[in-house]
């Protein structure tokens, strides 16, 4: 589903919600709740429109990115109908990209670059895996676990969600000699990618790869507190299990890594209840609460939520 937002800086935003709602509802599906939020549902797509003090927030959905525009299109024309006393700016950017795409790419291109092991990778996986080989961590979050594993002095690692063995290969590479990391995923085709790259990275030593449901496999290993560190990036419904799993395993002072945990922003919006979205809204409030813990959720890409067990 493609899906994008617009903040449009206006203080008459429930007025217009309200007008645009009348004036659509003679030719689509519309609805207006007791706060003001409006939902205008078209063929192709739909757009919910939410009055804030100051501006409007706009969230278009649509199957396809074609969809998408003309959501934006349509709602966005009529909008500026209607604002005859101000000039509306309304500027769309896609929900996966919920830092500017400009700051996004220049703190990529300031923290530690990716070397030619993973830049390679990078070129198989999307050249192997199509559309799939945007679940590949990017290189910005690759150093972050390098980082996080190197300073935590993490030597017994876990890591939920191998794919073609990016993220697996950073973690790998922050452990010290004697250093082991469990890798857990389902897939035989995309992690028989990942064990050539573990291979060329010169890390295929100390990862021990295990193939099936990671839950079973987590469930599977004693229930002692061996792990110093984890990365959490697969299945997003299993997140909360697979957090309570890891945690019990993890000594005191270890750290969980959670990727995602924004969902391209659909966490912010209650208007979302796919599994994967109330999953995660949950599991970001239990973690923010949980006196086990201390965690710090960092704006990097989707969301990434570092965790440290007290
Ligand atoms: C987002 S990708 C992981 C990306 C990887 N961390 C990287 O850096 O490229 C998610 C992976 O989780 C795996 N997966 C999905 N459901 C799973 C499950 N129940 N148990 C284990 N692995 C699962 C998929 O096969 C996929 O390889």
């Amino acid at each position: 589903m493609a899906v994008s937002a617009a903040s449009v800086m206006t203080p008459r935003g429930a007025r217009y919600i309200k007008q645009l709602v009348s004036h659509m509802s003679h030719k689509v599906t519309t609805d207006l709740d007791d706060a003001g939020r409006g939902t205008i549902t078209l063929e192709y797509g739909q757009c919910v429109l939410a009055p804030e003090a100051r501006h409007l927030t706009m969230t278009a959905t649509a199957d396809t990115q074609e969809n998408l525009e003309r959501v934006q299109d349509v709602v966005a024309r009529h909008l500026l109908r209607f604002a005859t006393q101000e000039e509306l700016e309304v500027v769309w950017l896609p929900l996966t990209e919920l830092v500017h795409p400009a700051v996004a790419d220049y703190t990529l291109q300031h923290s530690t670059p990716a070397d030619a092991v993973l830049r390679d990778l990078a070129a198989e996986t999307r050249t192997a895996t199509g559309g799939s080989s945007g679940m590949q961590i990017t290189a910005d979050e690759g150093a972050l676990l390098t980082m996080l594993v190197r300073l935590t002095g993490a030597r017994r690692a876990v890591e939920v969600g191998v794919f073609t063995g990016y993220s697996s290969i950073c973690i790998a590479r922050g452990l010290p000699a004697g250093g082991r990391l469990l890798a857990l995923d389902v897939s035989d085709e995309w992690t028989s990618i990942a064990a050539r790259h573990w291979e060329k990275a010169g890390v295929s030593d100390r990862i021990e790869l295990r193939l099936g449901p990671a839950l079973d496999s987590l469930r599977a290993l004693p229930a002692t507190a061996e792990y110093d560190f984890a990365f959490i990036d697969a299945d997003k419904e299993s997140y909360p299990a697979y957090y309570e799993e890891i945690l019990l395993r993890l000594r005191p002072g270890g750290v969980i890594v959670l990727d995602n945990v924004l969902q391209g922003g659909r966490v912010l919006d209650p208007v979302h209840q796919d599994p994967r979205h109330t999953a995660m809204r949950g599991l970001n409030d239990l973690v923010a609460a949980d006196d086990r813990v201390d965690a710090v959720m960092l704006p990097l890409r989707d969301g990434v939520t570092v965790i440290r067990k007290r």
